[in-house]
């Protein structure tokens, strides 16, 4: 498949990157800046401009799936979680739709609530907002095709190594940490695994061989 990967210069959306390169896929790294290109030129990854606070139509264009690693980060104003993580995200949901791309695979949060009183309760409110429109938007758009989404809720992400072994599923609401490097392999993963459509599911560290996790959810 052909992957446009939304956030691909980030931490884990580089990542995801490099194991779409050693997968039987063909990423497509979505950049905000032209300076960002030359790390994935090196690797004969192809990079589209696009910025989610904008139409990315022209980015999804071709794409058979689309894996979300966006995120406008802790150090942006509120109004920016509230425009990249919720409706930047709606945007590429209806953008995939759209362009009849199939799959489409979301990093989220643990966490996730749209009554949250966290801290981040911005955060985890509009990843709430954005993640419940993925479920249902086949509801609302009916005319366009449904997406085979996947919703991923990692904890406290780290920069530790992968272990290729995890916890996938259980509560919603609770504490933990997830490896970038799990993480990214997960993210690629769900796209081979049909079990994982139509699955939200939280990600932690743990000790379950990840095929394995992610066929028992
Ligand atoms: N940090 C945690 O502990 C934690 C826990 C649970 C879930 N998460 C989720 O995981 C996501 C990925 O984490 P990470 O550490 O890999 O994040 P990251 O390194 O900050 O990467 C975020 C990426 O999003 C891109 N981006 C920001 N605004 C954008 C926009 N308007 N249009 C397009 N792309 C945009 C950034 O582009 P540039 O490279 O151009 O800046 C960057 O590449 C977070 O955003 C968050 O939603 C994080």
């Amino acid at each position: 498949m052909k992957v446009l990967v939304i956030g691909a210069n980030g931490n884990t959306g580089f990542r995801v990157v490099q194991r779409l390169v050693d997968s039987s896929h063909d990423p497509v790294a979505m950049i905000r800046d032209a300076s960002q290109r030359p790390r994935f030129d090196e690797r004969g990854v192809p990079t589209v401009l696009g910025d989610l606070e904008y139409p990315i139509d022209h980015a999804v264009a071709g794409c058979d799936a689309v894996v979300f690693a966006a995120g406008s980060g802790g150090k942006t104003g509120k109004d920016k979680t509230v425009l990249i993580d919720h409706i930047g995200a709606i945007r590429s949901m209806v953008a995939a739709s759209v362009a009849g791309a199939k799959r489409y695979v979301m990093l989220s949060s643990l966490n996730k609530d749209i009554r949250s009183d966290s801290k981040i309760r911005h955060y985890h409110r509009a990843k709430a907002h954005a993640d419940a429109f993925l479920h249902t938007m086949h509801e609302v758009m009916p005319d366009h095709p449904a997406l085979e989404w996947t919703i991923v809720c990692p904890g406290g992400l780290t920069d530790e190594p992968a272990t290729g072994r995890v916890l996938a599923g259980g509560d919603h609401a609770q504490s933990g940490q997830t490896s970038r490097e799990n993480l990214a392999a997960v993210l690629v993963a769900c796209l081979d695994e049909p079990t994982t459509i139509g699955k939200d599911f939280v990600l932690l560290d743990g000790e379950v061989p990840i095929s394995e996790a992610l066929r028992s959810l």
